[in-house]
């Protein structure tokens, strides 16, 4: 694998999964794969999780690991090819990239989208000049459309929890927020779902549409009510509008899910990607209760990354 930025990328979706699971089941069984070469992991935005989990997945292979937090302590970087730099910006995208590329067998970077401009987001230039000019294989650790790795560490929570026998029902709700978030999560959630053998729902309020290119094969629902029917899992996600793009929903308080809303599925599993505003995106009760499996997606980051890491070390 070159490179990991969407489902896209990946050749066998199930095949990854079950790699995951045996990875999760003995966590250093590749330890000599990754000797002698380093990870970089380079951010542009906060994270706990995906820091985290990908450093652990990179140690679990044996790989050096080397974290930069690009926003707080790298040069002011420019984007923009042809750019006379007389400004604020210090340092060129190609300039960096190709260093980075220089110290690290395999990158990882997160970038997060303006919300401003929709055509430079979707995109996804900023990826895409890191891609050319570090020239070793990337790991995307959430870009402006897309957060591959999460979805990955979310179909393997589903696998490990589904209902014996049947295709479970899985139903990814829009929540109410009360700031416009990006829509790389529930755009990644929704390609990911699409690909996989299961009976997938989305609903949210009207003027909510994701973009079309990751929802094809979706049933898509504007009756909150009527898409968690019967559901096995429920993942809940906010995000802001694709058109006008980036604009906060003003409203949706009612779309907020507490237990009397899931009394009429599977006791559906719940999801979060987290973070998570507690009792404004989702209520503390199902957050805490029985049902949730917002930890137990936070623990397969790991081995979504360390799936992902081992195919790309197999191939150097
Ligand atoms: N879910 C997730 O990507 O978490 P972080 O933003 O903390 O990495």
């Amino acid at each position: 694998m070159q490179k990991f930025t969407s489902v896209a990328d990946v050749s066998n979706v199930e095949e990854l999964v079950t790699l995951a699971r045996d990875l999760k089941s003995r966590p250093q069984a590749h330890h000599h794969l990754g000797q002698h070469k380093t990870l970089g992991l380079i951010f542009l935005n906060p994270s706990l999780r995906t820091r985290l989990s990908t450093q652990k997945a990179g140690l679990n292979l044996g790989m050096n690991v080397i974290v930069m937090n690009m926003d707080k302590e790298g040069w002011a970087l420019e984007f923009q090819d042809g750019a006379v730099m007389n400004g604020t910006t210090v340092e060129h995208i190609k300039d960096a990239a190709a260093v980075m590329g220089q110290y690290c067998d395999i990158l990882g970077i997160r970038a997060f989208p303006t919300l401003k401009d929709r055509e430079e987001d979707y995109g996804e230039h900023l990826l895409k000049k890191f891609i050319r000019h570090c020239k070793v294989p990337v790991v995307s650790l959430e870009s402006a459309t897309l957060h591959p790795l999460q979805s990955l560490a979310d179909l393997i929570t589903i696998r490990e929890w589904q209902p014996d026998g049947r295709r479970p029902k899985v139903v990814l709700t829009w929540a109410p927020h009360i700031k416009a978030l990006p829509q790389a999560v529930p755009n990644s959630f929704a390609e990911w779902m699409c690909r996989a053998d299961l009976d997938f729902t989305i609903a949210h309020p009207k003027g909510l549409e994701l973009a079309p290119q990751f929802t094809d094969g979706a049933r898509i629902l504007h009756d909150q009510h009527e898409a968690l029917e019967d559901a096995d899992f429920v993942y809940v996600k906010n995000w802001s509008a694709y058109e006008p793009y980036g604009q906060l929903y003003s409203g949706g308080e009612d779309w907020l899910l507490d237990n009397a809303k899931i009394a009429h599925t599977h006791q559906a599993k719940i999801m979060h990607c987290l973070p998570v505003r507690r009792n404004v995106e989702l209520s503390d009760e199902l957050l805490d209760g029985p049902q949730s499996l917002i930890l137990e997606q936070a623990n397969n980051r790991t081995f979504a990354a360390q799936a992902v890491l081992l195919q790309m070390l197999a191939e150097l």
